[in-house]
Parts: C-alpha cells; sequence; structure tokens
C-alpha cells in the first residue's frame, strides 16, 4: 500500500514537471559557477518591475526610489524578478553587468549582458547605457533563469523569471529572445 502510493506519487511528479524552459538542474556539489562565493558580498538587491500600460512599458530597477519615481510618471509596480547583485565579488567567475538602455519616442527599456548587443543598440535610436547592477551569466545553485521576450509592434522589452508567465506571452503577444542570464532566487546563504 505505502510502495503503490509512493509509486503513484513519483509518477504524478513525473507528469506535472515542467515541459518548457532551458532549466537545468544543478549539482549545488560540484557547482563551477560558485554561485555561494558569488553570492556572498555581492549586496543582492530585488530586481523591481513597473509596468505602464498607456506607454507599454516594462521598467526595471534595483532601486525603490527609482521605482517610486516611476510610480509618479503612471507605472504600477508589479513583482520583484528575483535578485541581482550591486556588487561584485572578487572571487565571482561569471558575473556579468545589465546595461539599461532607454528609446525616447517609443519609451521603451532595453536590457543585455551583452556590451556588443548594447553598443549595437546605442547605434539604433537607444541612448543612455547604464549598468544598474549584475547577474550570472550561467546557471548555478539558488540562481534562475531571466527570460527576455520582444514585441516590436509595441516595442516592449518583457523580463521574466516566471515560466508560465514566459510561455503566455509567447502565445501571440511576445517573440522569446532567450535567457538573458540568471538571477539569484532569494537572499537566503543556505540554498546554495
Ligand atoms: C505585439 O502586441 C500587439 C498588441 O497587443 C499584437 O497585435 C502583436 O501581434 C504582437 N506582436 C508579436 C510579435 O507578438
Amino acid at each position: 500500500m505505502l510502495s503503490t502510493l509512493l509509486l503513484l506519487s513519483l509518477l504524478a511528479t513525473a507528469r506535472t514537471a515542467p515541459q518548457t524552459g532551458p532549466i537545468e538542474q544543478i549539482d549545488c556539489q560540484r557547482d563551477s559557477v560558485k554561485s555561494c562565493s558569488c553570492k556572498s558580498g555581492a549586496a543582492l538587491t530585488p530586481l523591481r518591475r513597473s509596468w505602464n500600460g498607456d506607454l507599454q512599458d516594462h521598467f526595471y530597477t534595483p532601486s525603490r526610489d527609482e521605482q517610486l519615481n516611476y510610480v509618479g510618471l503612471g507605472y504600477k509596480v508589479e513583482s520583484d524578478m528575483g535578485f541581482i547583485a550591486t556588487a561584485t565579488p572578487g572571487d565571482c567567475a561569471g558575473i556579468v553587468p545589465i546595461y539599461r538602455m532607454s528609446h525616447v519616442e517609443s519609451h521603451d527599456h532595453f536590457y543585455t549582458t551583452s556590451y556588443i548587443e548594447m553598443l549595437n543598440y546605442l547605434r539604433s535610436y537607444y541612448i543612455e547605457s547604464t549598468a544598474i547592477g549584475y547577474c550570472m551569466s550561467g546557471p548555478g545553485c539558488g540562481l534562475i533563469p531571466l527570460h527576455r521576450l520582444t514585441n516590436w509592434t509595441i516595442v516592449d522589452h518583457l523580463y521574466t523569471i516566471d515560466d508560465a508567465e514566459k510561455d503566455r506571452a509567447m502565445q501571440g503577444q511576445y517573440d522569446y529572445n532567450g535567457i538573458q542570464c540568471y538571477v539569484w532566487s532569494s537572499l537566503d546563504a543556505t540554498d546554495c
């Protein structure tokens, strides 16, 4: 009886396992990213997300004050998208800056960890590149993917850690661009 229940629950688990998303299972004992040493000293802070439906723009910042400024401009506060680093520990290989740029006429904000892509966008009407913080270029313990999606009709870039939201957005609203980088899922020091 007990083993039948166990088998059934294992089957149920297998059937409800995520079908999509390139989330890799990391063996924390052999974590090559060393995300634990990255986490300590990284001064993690939430990646705060806001949305303005009139301007059709998602806006991301680690700064509570900056988010409140955008609320004053008509943006609504949405869920945080994990945690990003505001400092770069010396022993943390794979930590990369998140560059933010804006497109004035279309009210778009674009974020990338690629220096080359940042330069390309600066040549294509995007301005004011600033590094808002840091994330990890590869998967690791305590890290989750930050997905990037684009809709060029409304000119909006959407970033999410929520696989279900990513899947919904891909149903005719946004094109999927892939994983921009990996962010920390919590401030808890014991999950890595
Ligand atoms: C972008 O959004 C608009 C408005 O919601 C929609 O009509 C269009 O099909 C979307 N484009 C893509 C590429 O999904």
